[in-house]
């Protein structure tokens, strides 16, 4: 089981994101990962999206969010994965489908250099709220 959640999006760091290696099931006719509640990730999981047929040179998700945390899958292909808590920058860059990225809530974050195809795979922890959403950098500051 992995630790519980870092609980106020306020005092979240870059040093809390991990690179959690999930299992691979490996068969001869292909491989299989499992994403599990509370055991590979140390949350519930409310929702999963992906992003896909991305143009090149493009990037997404310029934003913070105060309650939803997430692991991000590259399933396909490769991106980065660009980190801010409003004092340090990390940057992930994902290549395997069994990584997942863990963000937890309150960090600012982009996603960018994705490959041709990739696949972005986001298992999330709440339902889609356009509220929970900062869009701007000086607001995210301030709520740090
Ligand atoms: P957004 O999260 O801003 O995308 P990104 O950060 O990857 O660039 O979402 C883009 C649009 O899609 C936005 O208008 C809201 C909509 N959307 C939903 O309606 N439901 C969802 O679950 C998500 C993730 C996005």
């Amino acid at each position: 089981m992995m630790n519980s959640e870092t609980n106020n999006s306020r005092f979240s760091s870059v040093y809390d994101c991990t690179i959690i290696e999930l299992d691979k099931h490996h068969h001869e006719k292909g491989n299989i990962t499992v994403v599990e509640n509370n055991i590979t990730i140390p949350f519930g999981t409310k929702r999963v999206y992906y992003l896909y047929d991305i143009p090149g040179g493009e990037s997404r998700g310029a934003h913070a969010h105060k309650e939803l945390s997430q692991l991000v899958i590259a399933a396909s292909g490769s991106f980065d994965v660009i980190l801010d808590d409003g004092k340090e920058r990390k940057i992930f860059s994902l290549n395997r489908s069994y990584y997942g990225l863990y963000v937890p809530k309150g960090l600012w974050r982009q996603m960018e250099n994705f490959s041709t195809n990739a696949l972005a795979l986001i298992v999330a922890s709440t339902t889609y709220n356009a509220e929970d959403y900062i869009y701007d950098y000086e607001e995210f500051l301030k709520h740090k």
